[in-house]
């Protein structure tokens, strides 16, 4: 939670071009004036996904304290503009961190900090602090994708779980708009240190928590559909955390 303040930069530091990047935190009424510059960027990076643009809205008012989830809305702008935007969660009941977008304004890519692509840097940047948000135990992160998206991920560590996975079309909008399905890749960056070889049994534990952090955390899908019990296994059985309900605590 460091990053969380009333307002202004969470983080602002120099492109190696020079360029002032700054990163904002947008939950919880803070810095509201980006809330459709966020929108905008996603309804133009992710066109298929318009409709999570009203959940960008929701998380922007509410507190990002929920019952067991921190929701993450971060903004990076360069020079002032808005250029890149992230959301996930940290999911302390499932111990993993949900990816829901990232991108990065396409004029903007070839922008470089600390030598990396400004993507590449804003996602393991973003990382860090969400999965510091887990504590020590942490499972890593994990992301729904198309597979004809994975040449975004898997050069950077992530691994294809081994699980036929199905997300709603429509999100958590499904009851408006229809439980259609539609068959990604559920994809898991494993916490800094672990050696994926050395522990066989590992991909397994995560695919219940990983699959039960969109579908039943995020989607709000129920654990009786059959396909959502079979993705997310016994972990049904165990506590779940409250992504609508916010804690009544003071930021
Ligand atoms: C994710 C993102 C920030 C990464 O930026 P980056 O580090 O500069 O990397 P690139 O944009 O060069 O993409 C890396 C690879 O993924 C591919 N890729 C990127 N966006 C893609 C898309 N929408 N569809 C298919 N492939 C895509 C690129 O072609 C590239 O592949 P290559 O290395 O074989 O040429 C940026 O691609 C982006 O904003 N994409 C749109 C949003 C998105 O798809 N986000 C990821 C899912 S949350």
């Amino acid at each position: 939670m460091s990053r969380h303040t009333d307002g202004g930069a969470t983080i602002a530091l120099r492109s190696d071009d020079g360029s002032l990047i700054e990163i904002y935190d947008v939950t919880g009424g803070r810095n509201a004036s980006f809330v459709d510059a966020m929108c905008d960027l996603h309804c133009r990076s992710f066109p298929e996904h318009i409709f999570a643009a009203d959940g960008i809205r929701f998380d922007a008012r509410e507190n990002p304290l929920r019952e067991g989830i921190i929701v993450h809305q971060w903004l990076l702008t360069v020079n002032g503009h808005p250029t890149a935007y992230s959301l996930a969660d940290t999911n302390l009941v499932r111990r993993t961190v949900p990816i829901h977008f990232l991108a990065v304004a396409e004029a903007s890519r070839t922008i470089t900090v600390e030598g990396e692509r400004l993507g590449t840097w804003f996602l393991r940047d973003s990382l860090r602090q969400y999965l510091d948000d887990t504590g020590e135990q942490g499972l890593g992160a994990c992301a729904e994708t198309p597979d004809y998206k994975l040449s975004i991920f898997l050069p950077n560590g992530w691994r294809l779980l081994p699980v036929t996975y199905l997300e709603p079309i429509h999100g958590s909008t499904w009851r408006t708009n229809g439980l259609d399905t539609r068959e990604v890749a559920l994809i898991w960056l494993p916490p800094p240190g672990v050696q994926v070889e050395s522990i066989p049994s590992i991909e397994p534990t995560v695919m219940g928590p990983a699959a039960a952090s969109f579908l039943i955390d995020m989607y709000d899908l129920d654990g009786t559909i059959p396909w959502v019990a079979a993705l997310c296994g016994a972990t049904l059985g165990g506590p779940r955390p409250n992504r609508q309900q916010s804690r009544r605590i003071s930021l």
